[in-house]
């Protein structure tokens, strides 16, 4: 069966949905398993020249109009970020899976009415986490997993980016209301899903938070230290004021160290280095230091591992509960550094600014439903 796929917000992320680096030769899909078989945005100009470039035979405004008479299998949202949570509840309500952009929503509140969603429905909502669907990622979740090299001691996510002061001209951007977060909720949270993910329950996460230099109302910069349920500690950072721009993730193990090297946006194969005391048993150093899966970290990853647990019949890996680890840690973050002190899991519950609004008393008390 040929899936069918429609996306909501044809801006400047979506080419990359559609095809691999939003290249119109690109096809994502060679083997017939799925193609897109509408587009929507609230632009029609912006949705009918999109559809013409990557060839897709039908363009929408209405939403509902759009999941009613193409009952696609699979949604790809991919509009700003306050729109998300409502429109991934829709497309589950209509039959479809999603695939929704980064982030996910804006606050615990969302998260759970999209889970209920899930639960009430029977559909899956993902949320666009690209650096785990990477081969490198699933290699390093491998490591920790199994302990080829001993215990993870000690971890480092940072993503020191740069984005100028017109990067925030953008109507949505730099705002609590809109955008939803600063780096710590729109771009360092590749990295810190990835990193999170693979080393496992967070138990404890301390943090600060600072704008200091964009005129903006969120974040341009925050830190934290977060400890591990397995014992180790990590280091986060994430910024948007670097102008040496890198994704740097290094886990280091009893026995040896990986970590990434000139990585930005990509976290294949090649941008991973390795090294292990010689004390450490050589067939270990083999496969801690052979990546085979060459998978890229980009959406079409991503998009093609949802088509193919569709077909299975399986929950895709991001869903679920597995959707709360990187939303609920970064509700936290925020809140450690607005009240300075360390912040758990499940201690965000309703009646805490934080459940309403990932930035709480930050986003002066907004709610984001
Ligand atoms: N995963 C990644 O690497 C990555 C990279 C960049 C951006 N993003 C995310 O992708 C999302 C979109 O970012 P972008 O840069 O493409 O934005 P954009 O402003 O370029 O495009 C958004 C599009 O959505 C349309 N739109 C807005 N509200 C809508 C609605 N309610 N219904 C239908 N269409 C609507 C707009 O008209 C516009 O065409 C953001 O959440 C952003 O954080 C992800």
């Amino acid at each position: 069966m040929k899936l069918r796929i429609a996306l909501i917000g044809t801006g400047v992320i979506a080419g990359h949905h559609v095809r691999l680096n939003a290249e119109p030769d690109a096809i994502i899909f060679p083997n017939d398993e799925a193609e897109f078989v509408a587009v929507l945005d609230v632009n029609e100009e912006r949705a009918r020249a999109f559809a013409e470039k990557f060839e897709i035979p039908r363009v929408y405004t209405d939403v509902d109009e759009l999941l009613a008479k193409e009952k696609p299998h699979i949604v790809c949202v991919t509009t700003p970020p306050q729109s998300h949570a409502e429109l991934s509840i829709k497309a589950m309500e209509a039959g479809a899976w999603v695939l929704c952009e980064k982030p996910l929503c804006g606050s615990l509140r969302e998260l759970d009415a999209i889970r209920d969603a899930e639960v009430r429905t029977g559909m899956h909502c993902s949320s666009v986490y690209q650096f785990r669907f990477g081969g490198a990622s699933r290699h390093i979740k491998h490591i920790v997993d199994e302990e080829i090299a001993g215990k993870p001691l000690v971890g480092t996510c940072h993503t020191t980016w740069y984005r100028d002061p017109a990067y925030y001209e953008v109507d949505w951007r730099g705002t609590w209301a809109s955008e939803l977060g600063g780096p710590t909720m729109i771009h360092g949270i590749h990295a810190m899903d990835a990193f999170l993910w693979t080393m496992g329950d967070w138990t404890e996460v301390r943090a600060l938070c600072s704008t200091l230099d964009r005129d903006i109302e969120v974040e341009d910069i925050s830190s934290a230290s977060v400890l591990f349920s397995n014992g180790a500690i990590g280091s986060i950072l994430n910024s948007i004021l670097c102008p040496h721009e890198r994704t740097f993730l290094r886990y280091d193990f009893q026995q040896g160290t990986a970590w990434t090297e000139d990585a930005v946006y990509d976290l294949n194969k090649d941008k991973w280095r390795f090294k292990t005391l010689d004390t450490m048993d050589p067939e270990k150093v083999q496969t801690f230091k052979t990546i085979t899966d060459d998978t890229v970290t980009k959406q079409p990853s991503q998009l093609k591992a949802m088509v193919a647990d569709y077909k299975a019949g399986r929950p895709p890996l991001v869903s679920g509960p597995e959707t709360r680890r990187t939303i609920e840690f970064i509700t936290a973050l925020y809140k450690s550094a607005a009240t300075g002190r360390p912040v758990k899991p499940g201690t965000i519950v309703e009646g805490d600014p934080f459940y309403e609004h990932v930035g709480g008393t930050f986003a002066q008390n907004l709610s984001t439903i």
